[in-house]
């Protein structure tokens, strides 16, 4: 990206403002270096700001996934799961992890929560984007994701013990491990806490839903994160380990696949943010056997994806809180815009599906003073499609404009001049 020139003046046919749930028609808006001064409708461009004319494009704020995994991404593997586990290392993930920032980026997606990482990897990424020295999102980095032995985070279940591994994990068991492992994530610059409220897909456990911590465990998780100041968001698909976390107190439920009506209600009533990676399922059952991982994950998928949508379908109905997430990593990086059209099919409207990546995503990541909307004093996070995502979700697959923080990213937008 160039540096930001300091005055910007960007001028399109229309831009959608989701926390009004809106569109204002011929939008100017006004860029002082990386913050927006000013947004009007129609109006001349004041002297000494340097036009973008996108045209016929429509502008939204810049996108925000708040589920991805930087450090991973299928088109890495080898076409033989146990090969990549025994001979790739997370020197190998954080080599390429700033091209799939990159592509991230250029997807629209000004900023992502990474909610996991090996070896703070993540915070590596974030700190060096923050920097300027490599394009990437802002992001939020969880570190090492905090999980029960044998669990879902638990990288090395299901091999021989006398296969030794090492490096650092978020393995920890019992209230004093969890705490401390808290702490050790704080320490080395997490800016949210990511735990295994459940067992998942992608791991050896087999039962893809079952709780992996104790209440008095998730208790303890979300009680020093919020000592913290951090946020906590848990993965899990069984309804009783999403109840659990809700009833600790987390900020977010990851995968939400199961919940039923019980933890509809719960999640309401303690405000919490559901987090549903409905894109997920298509392409781990399409790709997934070919990328050569083990059969009973790919069966662990088909018991957990469509129940997941009809859950979706359910949280839209009864108005949950629901914040856009992929879990990017699973699928290839760049891809996160492909889950709008599947919320959309699954119940949402294109208004709401843009709302969940933008104004409702910054107010669970705590950032909805700065973020989330194109809107004075807010970062110059903006990005335009040709066309009418309020018509066609799916024109958010294709992205043409991107700026973050007033640097363009990209613009294939605009006519040259
Ligand atoms: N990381 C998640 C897991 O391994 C992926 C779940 C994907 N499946 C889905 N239907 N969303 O559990």
């Amino acid at each position: 990206a160039s540096p930001p020139p300091a005055h910007v003046a960007i001028t399109a046919a229309r831009l959608i403002a989701p926390e009004q749930g809106k569109v204002i028609e011929h939008p100017l808006v006004l860029v002082d270096g990386d913050r927006i001064r000013e947004v009007r409708s129609g109006g001349d461009v004041p002297d000494g700001y340097e036009k973008i004319d996108l045209g016929a494009a429509t502008l939204l704020p810049g996108l925000i996934d708040c589920h991805v995994h930087l450090g991973g991404d299928p088109t890495l593997s080898s076409g033989n799961y146990y090969e990549d586990v025994l001979k790739r290392s997370v020197i190998d993930d954080a080599v390429t992890a700033h091209v799939f920032a990159r592509r991230t980026l250029e997807a629209g997606f000004t900023t992502v929560r990474n909610l996991g990482s090996g070896a703070y990897l993540d915070v590596a990424l974030r700190n060096a984007i923050d920097a300027g020295r490599i394009p990437g999102p802002r992001i939020l980095a969880a570190t090492l994701p905090l999980g029960a032995t044998g669990g879902h985070a638990d990288d090395t279940t299901g091999f021989s013990p006398y296969i030794q591994f090492h490096g650092a994990t978020g393995v920890a068991d019992g209230v004093e491990a969890v705490r401390r492992q808290v702490r050790e994530d704080v320490k080395r610059g997490a800016d949210v806490i990511k735990f295994m409220a459940s067992a998942g897909v992608l791991s050896a456990e087999e039962s893809v839903g079952a709780p992996q911590y104790s209440q008095a465990e998730m208790d303890a998780i979300v009680d020093e994160s919020h000592r913290w100041g951090r946020k906590v968001a848990a993965h899990a698909h069984g309804a009783e380990a999403i109840k659990m976390a809700i009833k600790a107190g987390v900020d977010s439920v990851e995968h939400s696949s199961l919940i039923d009506d019980e933890g509809l209600k719960l999640a309401r009533q303690h405000g919490t943010w559901l987090v549903f990676d409905v894109y997920n399922d298509d392409y781990i059952l399409s790709e997934y056997a070919r990328l050569g991982y083990p059969a009973t994950m790919v069966e662990k998928e088909k018991k957990v994806g469509r129940l997941q949508r009809e859950s979706f379908r359910r949280a839209v109905q009864a108005g949950e809180k629901l914040a856009f997430g992929t879990d990017a990593g699973v699928y290839p990086h760049g891809w996160n815009g492909k889950q709008f059209a599947k919320m959309v099919e699954w119940g949402m409207t294109p208004m709401q599906a843009i709302q969940a990546a933008t104004t409702n995503a910054a107010e669970l990541l705590g950032r909805a003073d700065r973020i989330g909307a194109v809107k004075p004093g807010y970062y110059a996070d903006l990005v335009a499609v040709s066309g009418d995502p309020l018509a066609d979700v799916a024109t958010l697959e294709r992205v043409g404009f991107v700026m973050k923080g007033g640097a363009v990213v990209r613009n294939e937008v605009a006519p040259k001049p």
